[in-house]
């Protein structure tokens, strides 16, 4: 399904980011991994072995635009383009009042979570649009859609990635460059090694969360030739959730 097809994804290291990038290996993709965490992208290395040797890692912090400029160059260097792009990594942990949450912690997820976004798709989109297809699958969440409470820059984040992922498919989908987000309701544990894992919840009416591989298949169906006529959209995974 991924033939000759090249993915980038990041926070690749564990959770829905190593899913995505276990699915689209298994399809035939080739692999760009970057995380800050160095550890967590050799194991997936390893892991990935099992389908592909085609995969380059990256330890890069996706807040830093000179780094993420220089991870993809490298990329297309090494593997000639970048066809699909999963903007993943972020935080999200995090619970504090509105008027407990200092001034640098809402600088540090705007940095992280919208920054991180912008710098990927700013190196990344010249390229696409030059070989005219793309696909972008922004990781959002339902905190985005509804807003958490506690959450309240975690969610203003996410808002954030909605948006941009609407209006820049009114950009560029006529050049063939779906933009698209997920937004995940509550998904199990990211550090579990299997990504089948789900737990009890009573967040959503299926009464469990999502697992990190059901997240994978979203974005793997929307980063495949078969989500073709979908762009500008933001697709909840979330078991039907209780809208907090
Ligand atoms: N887990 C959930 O319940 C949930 C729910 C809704 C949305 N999401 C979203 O799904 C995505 C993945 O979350 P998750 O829970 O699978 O994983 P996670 O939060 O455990 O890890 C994300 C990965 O991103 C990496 N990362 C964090 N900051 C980084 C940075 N500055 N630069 C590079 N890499 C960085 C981490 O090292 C980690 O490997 C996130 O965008 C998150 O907001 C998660």
């Amino acid at each position: 399904m991924f033939d000759n097809k090249v993915a980038l994804v990041t926070g690749a290291s564990v959770g829905i980011g190593r899913a995505v990038a276990h699915k689209l290996a298994k399809g035939g993709a080739k692999i760009v991994a970057v995380d800050i965490n160095e550890k967590g992208l050799e194991k997936l290395k390893e892991e990935l072995s099992a389908y592909t040797t085609e995969v380059l890692i990256f330890a890069g912090d996706v807040s830093d635009e000179a780094r993420v400029n220089e991870i993809v160059a490298d990329s297309v260097e090494k593997f000639g383009k970048i066809d699909i792009l999963v903007n993943n990594a972020a935080l999200w942990r995090c619970w504090s009042s509105f008027v407990e949450t200092p001034t640098e912690e809402w600088k540090k997820f705007i940095d992280i979570n919208v920054m991180g976004v912008v710098y990927f798709t700013k190196a990344v989109l010249p390229g696409m649009l030059e070989n005219s297809y793309g696909r972008i699958i922004n990781v959002s969440s339902v905190a985005g859609v509804y807003g958490n409470a506690n959450m309240v820059h975690y969610s203003a984040t996410k808002g954030a990635v909605d948006a941009m992922t609407k209006a820049l498919a009114k950009e560029v989908t006529h050049k063939n460059i779906l933009v698209n987000s997920v937004c995940p309701g509550s998904v199990s544990p990211s550090d579990n090694p299997d990504m089948d894992y789900s737990e009890p919840s009573v967040l959503s009416f299926m009464g469990r969360t999502g697992t990190d591989m059901e997240n994978a298949n979203l974005i793997a169906f929307l980063a495949s030739d078969e989500a073709s006529y979908i762009s500008g959209q933001n697709i909840q995974i979330d078991g039907c959730r209780k809208k907090q």
